[in-house]
């Protein structure tokens, strides 16, 4: 079954149409064209799919899309995030690619624009 969702997106609201069993990575990646989480493990252990909800990291491979109903992000909620904040709350991403360094140039990158008012796409 299918189901409309409202939630906000990288600080925009969006409404998006999914099925009950598609996982929240698979409506990221495939329905919305944002590659930024990664299907690496497919099991909640890698880390690579993490994504912020309500300003807590989530396994976006385990998490079933319709859950993220009215949702949102930290940066949606604080655009002025420190590194120290955002490292904080990746505490359960394992990156072996970068040591976090382009995880955390992406998240001041879309702070930047929230604070602008540019939008993240
Ligand atoms: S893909 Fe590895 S934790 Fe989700």
């Amino acid at each position: 079954m299918s189901r409309r969702i409202a939630v906000i997106l990288n600080g925009r609201p969006e409404s998006l149409e999914v099925e009950d069993y598609e996982t929240l990575l698979h409506v990221l990646r495939e329905k919305l064209k944002l590659f930024g989480a990664r299907e690496g493990c497919g099991q909640g252990v890698c880390g690579a799919c993490t994504v912020l909800l309500d300003g807590q990291p989530v396994s976006s491979c385990l998490m079933l899309a319709p859950l993220a109903e009215g949702r949102s992000s930290l940066l949606d909620e604080r655009p002025e995030a420190s590194d120290d904040e955002i490292r904080e709350y990746l505490a359960g991403n394992l990156c072996r690619c970068t040591g976090y360094v382009k995880i955390l140039e992406a998240a001041r990158e879309v702070a930047a624009r929230l604070r602008a008012g540019t939008g993240t796409r």
